[in-house]
């Protein structure tokens, strides 16, 4: 094992990723970033420096457990003061498995600005993985919005609340194709060769691992190969009992490594493309080129590029969702029981004529000062010391209904759990404040990973639900979808010293209040470097 340094400024860069020219927020002048390619067990180390002139920054390494190293989560607001203009923070944190992971800005909305990346990492060598490919590459999924993340920032906390609407163009690799017609060349130019769309190529006969991991900020996706199957065996660093798929369905804060031989036509390209689902979309196919070597990487097929599943067919995002088991021989059986049960209701509300999302009616705040050093320390006054609600009224909540709590209540309260035993999380959906209408969330645990006990439709029932939990091969992850209308069931084992955040990966539902604290063994935590502190009550 080794250590590998970078050093990454980040800095404003007008990008044309589909065409039409925005300000993006880019590292070393990249977005997508540079991936991080390490081995099992090698320290990463990460000097950022600040050189946006106007904001902050905070990047946090999705998947990573940060076992060791519980100040380097990179959440502004929980583990550290996020990091000032002109300013240069050090990451320094273990890859202490092999997977695919991610990384991202977690300040205010930047992700959608295009801060973001991929992390793979491999086997020490001499291991080898339980399937064979020939060649390994990565694929980053996201959404792009042509208004700012500070426009979009400003609607979200307004009366009257703007929404950010949906994306302009879905990117893979950081490629899109927004259609420039009616506008100037100076603003969308469709001949720029930034937003040509990017190739894969393959060689007839190999076997390709794709390492696809979503950085959307808002969308649920399909991704599909025209005309090739594809067979899931990672995700999130768990080996996945293989199952082969015509089509992907992938929510941001996921990653999966799925499998394609290349044993198609060799004379000609096909279509990689990506839908979105979830939500009934206004946003064309993205799309990029499987390119069959030795034809020209952007010579594009002559077929229809695929459609992909309907938007709205839950049902088959739930039965995908039931075949991602852990696999045979790899499998990490979960306690038997937990010894806690916390039950959210996600639910959309008003406080004060402002729109957030709630669990349990209340709307989760981080304060200015860095919940990790403040509960270490014990500072007073940072956060609500009353324990937020474990459960809803049930009995008496219609999911199927617009909430009739018109208002709920925001709070910085934390979730604490004692150290190392066994959390259940049952996440509960329910009908948005529109009629008929209920949003997939992803939700994303730091610090952990946990089993994926079953995925559920209606209202969940404790002592009828809990019969159907998967205890034999449960798959563990650190994202998840929660469905509409439907119930998601999680275990993990709070082993982590230190205070985690659980969130929904959807940035502006993240940023309306859509997220939980956990603290558990904060007093085992080691020295939190003075790098972390200067913020809020521990400023010097
Ligand atoms: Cu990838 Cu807290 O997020
Ligand atoms: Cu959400």
């Amino acid at each position: 094992t080794s250590e590998r340094k970078f050093t990454w400024e980040i800095s404003y860069q007008y990008k044309s990723l589909d065409c039409y020219k925005k300000l993006a927020v880019a590292i070393n002048g990249m977005t997508p970033g540079p991936t991080i390619s390490a081995e099992q067990g090698d320290t990463i180390v990460v000097d950022v420096i600040n050189n946006l002139l106007m904001e902050n920054v905070a990047i946090h390494w999705h998947g990573i457990r940060q076992r060791g190293t519980r100040w380097s989560d990179g959440t502004d607001g929980v583990t550290q003061c996020a990091i000032m203009p002109g300013e240069t923070y050090k990451y320094t944190f273990v890859v202490d498995r092999a997977g695919t992971f991610m990384y991202h800005s977690h300040y205010g909305l930047q992700r959608e600005a295009g801060l973001y990346g991929l992390i793979n990492v491999s086997l020490p060598i001499g291991v080898s993985e339980p399937f064979n490919y020939d060649f390994d590459r990565g694929i980053i999924l996201s959404d792009w919005f042509h208004h700012s993340a500070y426009q979009h920032a400003t609607g979200l906390s307004s009366i009257t609340f703007q929404w950010v609407g949906e994306p302009q163009s879905l990117l893979i690799n950081g490629r899109g194709n927004y259609s420039c017609s009616g506008l100037a060349a100076s603003v969308c130019n469709s001949t720029n060769p930034e937003c040509l769309p990017s190739a894969l190529t393959v060689i007839s006969g190999k076997t390709y691992r794709l390492r696809i991991a979503s950085l959307t900020s808002l969308s649920a996706l399909s991704f599909q190969i025209e005309d090739h199957e594809m067979t899931v065996v990672e995700a999130e660093g768990q080996y996945v009992e293989p199952f082969v798929v015509k089509n992907l369905y992938i929510y941001s804060g996921e990653t999966y490594s799925v499998l394609v031989k290349a044993n198609q036509d060799s004379s000609r390209n096909y279509w990689t493309s990506i839908n979105v689902i979830s939500r009934q979309p206004k946003t064309p196919n993205g799309l990029a080129i499987f390119n069959y070597y030795p034809n020209h990487f952007h010579k594009f097929p002559s077929t229809n590029p695929p459609l992909g599943p309907l938007w709205n067919d839950t049902r088959s995002q739930i039965i995908q969702s039931r075949s991602i088991k852990a696999r045979q021989g790899f499998v990490v059986t979960p306690p038997k029981k937990p010894d806690r049960v916390i039950v959210l209701l996600n639910t959309q509300n008003t406080i004060d004529g402002y729109i957030r999302w709630s669990l349990n009616n209340v709307s989760h705040t981080l304060p200015s000062t860095p919940l990790l050093i403040a509960m270490k320390e014990n500072i007073t006054d940072v956060f609500d010391p009353n324990p937020p609600p474990e459960d809803y009224d049930s009995a008496n909540y219609d999911i199927y209904s617009v909430p009739s709590n018109t208002n709920s209540v925001s709070s910085s309260s934390i979730y604490r759990l004692e150290f190392n035993s066994t959390v259940d999380i049952i996440l509960q959906n329910s009908n948005s404040m529109t009629e008929n209408v209920s949003e997939s969330h992803p939700w994303h645990l730091h610090g952990h990973d946990f089993w994926v006990l079953g995925f559920g439709e209606g209202k969940f029932n404790l002592s009828r639900d809990n019969q159907s939990y998967n205890l034999v091969d449960p798959i563990m992850k650190n994202t998840v979808p929660l469905h509409p209308y439907g119930w998601t069931a999680l275990r993990f084992k709070a082993d982590n010293p230190g205070v985690w955040l659980f969130h929904c990966h959807i940035e502006a539902h993240f940023y309306l209040g859509m997220l939980v604290v956990f603290e558990s063994g904060v007093e085992k935590v080691g020295d939190i470097p003075m790098s972390n502190y200067g913020c809020g009550k521990t400023k010097a």
